[in-house]
């Protein structure tokens, strides 16, 4: 065997886990040896009895990936469908994440919780959920982030999650964790969707910055859930989306989904609708052209929720 060769940021014992067989088109290389498909399906806001069927269902389509975290509280849902399946662990990407705003121990034993509620040996990615508490305060600063950070790290070394990463981070929160950090944040997962534009250093859809230090971007709310009805709509069967969909072929949804994963950016769309799951699945062999993509990332609706401004998500408040 060749001898593991270790650089400073980026110590990934890969060799601690199975190797995946999932298809390898269709994915993003987020850390040394882990590809993480574009395209998944998302739990939140379901309840166990919904989770479970949502992930059946999904498995049994052949998705690639599913993203779960911990304050959900649909684990045991979860957990049925993955004893359920007849496709083994390593045929598929399993996310989860566990709350912002815990120290070192705390998280620790968070992310043990998460390996035992979910019924598995490992993760192929964990990340912490949010910048602090979800009251924005406790654990809300560089410190406390790098002291949940470490939990994380030693979780990574034990061979329990093939790659670490970050939820809700903005611009600042990830340079504060790049600067201290020994093993390098794989990805940051944020709200992003059409609409949002970009509002500068406190938006948490600054895409140039990842890229430039190397930190995968991945987007949660690609159809704009949390966005009210009517915002939610317009990026589902709103007229823009949907017209453009109609030259493919294709739904308004699937063209907000497409929107991003064109640019490399894995989704994570919900649903338990099983003619939705084939259709949120279906966005490749087939893309979107320039100009399709330009008037898309130029829309200025739906607004980006969270902050009240219409113009950011509000974690970057988080001190
Ligand atoms: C779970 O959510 C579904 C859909 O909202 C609902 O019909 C069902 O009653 C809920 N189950 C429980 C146990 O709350
Ligand atoms: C870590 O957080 C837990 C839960 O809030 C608390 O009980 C524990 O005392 C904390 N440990 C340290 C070392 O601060
Ligand atoms: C960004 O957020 C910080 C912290 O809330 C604030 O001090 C700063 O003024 C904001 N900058 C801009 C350009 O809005």
């Amino acid at each position: 065997m060749l001898p593991l060769i270790v650089s400073t940021m980026l110590a990934y014992p890969t060799n601690n886990y199975p190797t995946n067989n999932y298809p390898t088109n269709n994915t993003i290389t987020i850390a040394p040896g882990v590809d993480m498909p574009l395209v998944g399906l998302g739990l939140w806001q379901y309840n166990s009895s919904v989770a479970e069927a949502a992930v059946k269902a999904a498995l049994a389509m052949d998705y690639p990936l599913i993203d779960h975290a911990l304050g959900y509280g649909n684990a045991d849902g979860v957990a049925r469908a993955l004893k359920a399946t007849s496709r083994p662990r390593h045929s598929f990407f399993l996310a989860s994440k566990i709350p912002g705003g815990l120290n070192q121990s705390a998280a620790a034993a968070a992310l043990e919780q998460v390996l035992s509620e979910l019924g598995v040996g490992y993760l192929d990615l964990v990340s912490t959920h949010f910048p602090a508490d979800w009251d924005g305060k406790t654990g809300a600063s560089d410190a406390a982030r790098l002291d949940e950070w470490k939990a994380i790290e030693a979780f990574h070394k034990a061979g329990k999650a093939r790659a670490i990463g970050v939820s809700h981070y903005c611009p600042r929160h990830l340079q504060g964790l790049l600067d201290n950090a020994e093993i390098k944040p794989a990805c940051n997962q944020n709200e992003y969707h059409i609409g949002m534009g970009s509002a500068g250093v406190n938006a948490t859809d600054d895409i140039a910055f990842h890229r430039k230090v190397g930190v995968a971007y991945l987007s949660f709310s690609t159809l704009c859930g949390p966005c009210g009805d009517k915002g939610h709509m317009e990026l589902i069967t709103g007229k823009m989306v949907s017209d453009i969909g109609k030259a493919h072929g294709k739904s308004g949804a699937q063209v907000s989904l497409r929107w991003a994963v064109q640019q490399g950016i894995p989704v994570v769309p919900k649903s338990s609708n099983p003619k939705h799951l084939a259709e949120n699945k279906d966005l490749f062999g087939w893309s979107l052209t320039e100009e399709e993509m330009a008037t898309l990332t130029a829309a200025t609706t739906p607004a980006v929720s969270g902050s009240g401004d219409g113009k950011t998500s509000g974690d970057c408040k988080v001190p």
